[in-house]
C-alpha cells in the first residue's frame, strides 16, 4: 500500500486526484484549509474504497501551515510515496489592481510552499530510492499572464530542473499544465467565464487520469489534452505581442458570473 499526499484536496483538481488515487488503492493525506470538508471527504473515500485517509488542515499561505505539511512529509515511519502540490488560486484583477498582500500570498502558496514541500518529500523519497511528485502548474506558465502565469512558469522550470537533478534516483517529478478546468477556481476568484469557449473546458477526472498516465511514462511535463498540446505548439510560434493581447483577455473577465 502506498500513500499520496494531496494539497488543495477539498475541491476541483485536488479532489479529483483524491478520488482517483483512492480508487486505485492508495492511502491518502488530504491537505487544505477547510477541515470539515476534508473530514467529510476522508470518510467518504474510506467508506467507498477501504483506504486510510488522514486529514491535515493547513493554510499554505502561512509559516505554520507549510511547516506542518513539511513535518508530515518527513516522517520516516509513515512515508509519503506520491506528493501532489495542487493547492492554488487566482487573484481578482490585473497587475496593480491586486493588493500587494494578495500577490505575496500567491507567491507563498504557488512558489514557497511548492519548493518547501517538494524538497521535504523528495529528500525522503531519494533516501528510499522511489517516489513521485506532481506539481500542478498551468498552461498560463507559457503565456504572459501576471503573477499567476509567472508563478506557474516558476513551477514548470523548477520541476523540470529538479527532475533532471534527481534522474536515476528513483524519484519522478512532473509539472502538470492544465488548460481551463471546471472547478471552483474561477468562481472563487470572482472571474466570469462566459468568454471562454466551450471547447477549451476540461474535465477534472479525465485530466487526472491523463496526468497519472504521463507520470507513469516518466514525463517531466504533462499537457494532458490534444487541444492544448496543439495550442501550446502554436503559442511557441506566435509573436509575443499578439500572444499578450489574446491571453490577457481570455478567462480574465472579472465581475459577476
Ligand atoms: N481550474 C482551472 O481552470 C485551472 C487551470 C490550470 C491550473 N489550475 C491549477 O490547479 C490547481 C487546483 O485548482 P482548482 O481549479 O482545482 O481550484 P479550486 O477548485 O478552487 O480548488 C483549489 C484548492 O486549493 C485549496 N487552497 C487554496 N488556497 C489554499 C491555501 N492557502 N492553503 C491550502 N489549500 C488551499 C482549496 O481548499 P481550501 O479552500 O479548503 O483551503 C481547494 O481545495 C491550482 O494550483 C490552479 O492554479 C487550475
Amino acid at each position: 500500500m502506498t500513500t499520496a499526499l494531496i494539497t488543495g484536496a477539498t475541491a476541483g483538481i485536488g479532489a479529483a486526484f483524491a478520488r482517483r488515487l483512492a480508487a486505485d488503492g492508495h492511502d491518502l493525506v488530504l491537505v487544505a484549509r477547510d477541515g470539515e470538508r476534508l473530514s467529510a471527504q476522508a470518510t467518504e473515500l474510506h467508506d467507498r474504497h477501504g483506504i486510510e485517509a488522514e486529514v491535515l488542515t493547513a493554510d499554505l499561505s502561512t509559516e505554520d501551515g507549510i511547516t506542518a505539511v513539511e513535518a508530515r512529509l518527513s516522517q520516516p515511519r509513515r512515508p509519503v510515496d506520491l506528493l501532489v502540490n495542487n493547492a492554488g488560486f487566482a487573484n481578482k484583477g490585473r497587475y496593480l489592481e491586486v493588493p500587494m498582500a494578495d500577490e505575496l500570498t500567491m507567491v507563498k502558496v504557488h512558489i514557497e510552499a511548492v519548493l518547501r514541500l517538494t524538497s521535504a518529500a523528495t529528500a525522503s523519497m531519494r533516501g528510499r530510492g522511489r517516489g513521485g511528485v506532481v506539481n500542478v502548474a498551468s498552461v498560463a506558465a507559457f503565456v504572459p499572464r501576471g503573477t499567476y502565469g509567472a508563478s506557474k512558469a516558476w513551477v514548470v522550470q523548477f520541476t523540470q530542473g529538479a527532475a533532471r537533478d534527481l534522474a536515476g534516483s528513483g524519484v519522478r517529478m512532473m509539472a502538470l499544465c492544465p488548460g481551463f478546468v471546471r472547478t471552483e477556481f474561477h468562481e472563487r476568484a470572482g472571474m466570469g467565464t462566459d468568454n471562454i469557449p466551450g471547447w477549451m473546458w476540461l474535465d477534472a477526472d479525465k485530466l487526472v487520469a491523463a496526468a497519472l498516465t504521463d507520470l507513469a511514462r516518466g514525463k517531466s511535463l504533462s499537457i494532458p489534452d490534444p487541444r492544448y498540446k496543439a495550442l501550446m505548439g502554436a503559442v511557441k510560434l506566435a509573436p509575443r505581442g499578439l500572444l499578450g493581447g489574446l491571453t490577457s483577455k481570455t478567462g480574465r473577465k472579472y465581475g459577476p458570473q
